[in-house]
Parts: C-alpha cells; sequence; structure tokens
C-alpha cells in the first residue's frame, strides 16, 4: 500500500513568540520546516508528502521546499490543527493508504521509530508514537489536585500519527461539529473506531513549543551531525 506522509506545518506558533512561524526558525541551517520534510524524503518507504502550511506563508514554503521531490501537495491549513489535518488527509486522491500524520515542529524523529512505525501499520489500522512519562502527572479541579493517576499508565504521545486513510477519514467526519481534540488519535478513541497501537518513541522527538526548546535542540542536531 502506498505510504503517505502528511507534514502538519500551518500553526501560528503564538507561545514561541517569533516574528515568523516557528516552522520558519533555521536550526544549525535549515528551517524546522525542512529539518522535518528530510525525515521522511529520506525513508524509502515513504512515497509521498503533504505538506499543509500557514496559509499566509504559501510562497515562502513552496520556494523553500522545491528541492524536495517526494512532496506532492503544499495546501493552505485551518485555524486548527485537527482542520489541517483533515485539510491533508482529504486531499489524498487513493481509495485506501497508508498515512502518517506528523507534527512539522517535531524535527528530531529517527529512521529508526519512523521505520517501526511503517512496519507496526502493515498489521495495525492506527498506530502512535508515545514515550513513557517520567513527571508524575496530576489531575486538577479548581486549582486542587483531584486524582493522581498511576504513571505507569501514563506516556506522553509524540508524532507521527498513522493509520489507515479510510479509518482517520471515517473518525474525521464523525467528528466535524467537535473541535475539543489535541491530536488525531483522540477521534479514533472518541468514536471507539479502533485500537490504538503504540511504537515507542526516541525522548529527543519533542514538539518545539517554547524558545527555551531550541537550546536543547541545537544539542541534539550536534549528536546527529558526530553520529553520521
Ligand atoms: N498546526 C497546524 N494547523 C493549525 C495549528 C497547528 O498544522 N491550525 C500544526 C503546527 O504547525 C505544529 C503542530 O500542528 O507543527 C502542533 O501544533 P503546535 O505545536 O501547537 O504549533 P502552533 O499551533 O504553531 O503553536 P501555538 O499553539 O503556540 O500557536
Ligand atoms: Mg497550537
Amino acid at each position: 500500500m502506498i505510504n503517505y506522509a502528511v507534514i502538519l506545518a500551518s500553526g501560528k506558533g503564538e507561545r514561541f513568540g517569533s516574528e515568523v512561524p516557528k516552522q520558519f526558525i533555521k536550526i544549525c541551517g535549515k528551517t524546522i520546516l525542512e529539518h522535518s520534510v528530510e525525515i521522511f524524503e529520506q525513508n524509502n518507504k515513504i512515497d509521498k508528502i503533504i505538506v499543509v502550511i500557514t496559509p499566509e506563508y504559501e510562497q515562502k514554503a513552496k520556494d523553500i521546499l522545491s528541492k524536495y521531490k517526494k512532496i506532492c501537495k503544499i495546501l493552505c491549513g485551518g485555524k486548527t490543527r485537527k482542520e489541517s489535518s483533515y485539510i491533508g488527509i482529504n486531499s489524498i486522491e487513493e481509495e485506501e493508504a497508508n498515512v502518517l500524520i506528523h507534527d512539522c515542529a517535531r524535527p528530531f524523529l529517527t529512521q529508526n521509530v519512523l521505520n517501526n512505525c511503517i512496519e507496526e501499520l502493515e498489521h495495525q489500522k492506527a498506530v502512535t508514537v508515545a514515550v513513557p512519562t517520567t513527571d508524575t502527572i496530576i489531575e486538577v479541579k479548581e486549582n486542587y489536585i483531584k486524582n493522581i493517576p498511576s504513571r505507569s499508565t501514563l506516556m506522553n504521545v509524540q508524532t507521527p500519527q498513522c493509520f489507515r486513510l479510510s479509518l482517520i477519514k471515517k473518525a474525521h467526519d464523525l467528528s466535524k461539529n467537535e473541535n475539543d481534540f489535541t491530536d488525531d488519535c483522540g477521534l479514533i478513541i472518541r468514536y471507539n473506531l479502533c485500537k490504538i497501537s503504540i511504537v515507542k518513541g526516541n525522548r529527543e522527538n519533542i514538539k518545539i513549543t517554547f524558545p527555551d526548546d531550541i537550546v536543547f535542540t541545537k544539542e541534539i542536531l550536534k549528536k546527529k551531525d558526530t553520529a553520521m
């Protein structure tokens, strides 16, 4: 089956607070957008890449990304991550495919984890990357602790989140009027459509959210460079 990557890069980066959206910030000479696209461009099991970009930056993205051969579409995203994700998957013409949805803001996904996702998707319809949480997580109500779930049952979710196209399309169709979702797996769970299998992520696969995150990322890239 054909493997599509959908790179979600249509956010505004409000928490990052830079003049241009954070996907255009350069780390070690390359934008976060290029770093993220390259992970999928370099993987020989990925056939096509769709990039969903902040509408005002469509031309800038087209200029920067013209060198990547697997990119088949650069589309303008929506107001929420959910809308952008829908725009990406809905543009796929095939009846059925595998689709790996990735946050552009996670430019440090390793090939190893990506390969594990693709392999898992051969016998599962829904797969996400996650890492065991190292913090104790509390449930809060009105500024008091309501509950402390056992850490052994908690993980931090990452991307890519990977699905059979028909399944994730159905989840989006069912949730048309709801907006309370921060990721695509949430849609599948809400409608109890399918079990979601977990692939262990790499800890460096952080989502760049605040300017401090860039300090860590420079170190990660240095490590990657010396390892190659
Ligand atoms: N995203 C998107 N379309 C949106 C919102 C987010 O494609 N309308 C993408 C972002 O570009 C990012 C990923 O979803 O790669 C995760 O979102 P987040 O880290 O929240 O990025 P931003 O929304 O850009 O940041 P902020 O919430 O701080 O504004
Ligand atoms: Mg956001």
